[in-house]
């Protein structure tokens, strides 16, 4: 038995070569000798069957009303310490403290790191991993957390099932500058090279967010890199940040993915996944369809109408209803009126008819309002007072 101790060790020390090479040393691309549709021949994981990112089709997708908000921890306690900002040669990276998380999920989920996806033409012209309904955005933040509830650390869930839980957020381009994303892109020229490192200023990680977290795609799937570990809780946001033509200009064109020795400079673009199938996995909506549908222009002139065509017809419906009841008033004090005077009308009945026709009412109406108008005498006065009126009719 003493003699297998060595033999078992030399083998799995062979063995641990031979992976090596394979697993770890392998520098993998987005396009090129090992490009992505490489990876899986070095990577056995990203040929799986629930990949990330995917594409979004919106009529597939499912609500699940027990989807709630999720709620950063910490993200906005972001302390004195400085951030570390790193280019790995495929996107720039920040640690987060530990002390940053997310909860809203089954599990309490502890943040990692964050990092982009870009490309390389300006918008509109892909970026994003994720898309909707075929549609890029220009660009992606992802922030990652690890289930801190059932594993020790990063790499300990990075593997399992419900290890990871990323943040997607789709970031497109308008006028304004966005001052959160202004923390990260205003230093990337001090990491314009791969394996460069420089401290930033710590700032409000949830500036980077959506306001809405409540409104998200769920759907369980994989890192989008090597080793493609299909170990991810994936949150998109519906809600997309936006920031300006220039930001995503500097994010698009500063980096280099080639290291500060290497003689040929090679710019860090269009690093991001194409969009893998779904293959049976259902993406779930927070939100229903009906609060999630964006109006178009002609909804909302639709709605704009008919609110005021509503209004137009509530003021007629209460204009009407003011004038009834007017006229019922008056009614009222015309039978008070016929009453107080019943013994005329009782000797008189069979000969006329019945007191006061539908078809006269108008008239009478007019004619009280003019009695009304003409005499200043208060409507309790008229009531202990008979007018003369009842006996002027025909
Ligand atoms: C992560 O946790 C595992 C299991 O407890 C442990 O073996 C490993 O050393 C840890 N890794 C790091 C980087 O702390
Ligand atoms: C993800 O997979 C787990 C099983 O591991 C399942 O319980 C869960 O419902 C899935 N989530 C989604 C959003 O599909």
């Amino acid at each position: 038995m003493d003699s297998f101790g060595p033999f078992i060790l030399l083998i799995l020390m062979f063995f641990q070569w031979t992976a090596a090479p394979t697993a770890g040393e392998v520098t993998w691309t987005y396009s090129g000798l090992v490009g992505q549709s490489e990876w899986s021949e070095y990577f056995p994981e990203c040929g799986g069957t629930s990949q990330s990112p995917v594409d979004v089709t919106t009529t597939k997708t499912r609500y699940n009303p027990d989807l709630k908000a999720v709620t950063p921890l910490g993200y906005s306690q972001h302390g004195n310490r400085p951030f570390s900002l790193h280019n790995n040669g495929h996107t720039v990276v920040i640690e987060l403290p530990e002390w940053m998380g997310l909860r809203g999920l089954p599990w309490l989920f502890t943040a990692v790191q964050l990092h982009l996806h870009w490309g390389s033409g300006g918008p509109s012209h892909g970026g994003s991993e994720h898309t909707i309904n075929g549609q890029s955005a220009d660009a992606e933040l992802h922030v990652v957390h690890y289930n801190s509830e059932l594993y020790p650390n990063m790499s300990a869930a990075m593997t399992q099932r419900d290890g990871l839980a990323v943040l997607g957020i789709l970031i497109v381009t308008g006028e304004e500058t966005n001052p959160g994303f202004d923390n990260i892109l205003n230093y990337l020229s001090r990491i314009r090279h791969a394996d460069q490192k420089a401290f930033i200023p710590a700032f409000d990680v949830q500036s980077l967010l959506p306001k809405d977290l409540g409104r998200y795609y769920r759907y369980n799937g994989s890192l989008t890199t090597p080793p493609c570990y299909q170990s991810v809780i994936w949150t998109l946001f519906r809600e997309r940040v936006q920031i300006s033509k220039a930001q995503l200009l500097k994010m698009e064109t500063i980096l280099y993915s080639s290291k500060s020795d290497e003689p040929d400079r090679m710019l860090l673009q269009d690093n991001y996944r194409t969009t893998q199938p779904l293959n049976h996995r259902v993406v779930f909506t927070s939100f229903s369809a009906e609060s999630g549908k964006e109006l178009s222009s002609g909804e909302v002139t639709a709605i704009v109408v008919g609110v005021m065509c509503g209004c137009v017809g509530l003021a007629v419906i209460i204009r009407f209803i003011v004038k009834t009841i007017r006229f019922f008033k008056l009614l009222h004090l015309e039978t008070v009126v016929v009453n107080s005077s019943t013994s005329s009308w009782d000797v008189l009945h069979n000969n006329r008819p019945a007191p006061m026709p539908r078809l006269k009412e108008p008239e009478k109406e007019k004619e009280k309002k003019q009695d009304v108008a003409l005499n200043s005498t208060s409507a309790a006065e008229k009531k202990e007072e008979p007018s003369p009126s009842p006996q002027s009719e025909p």
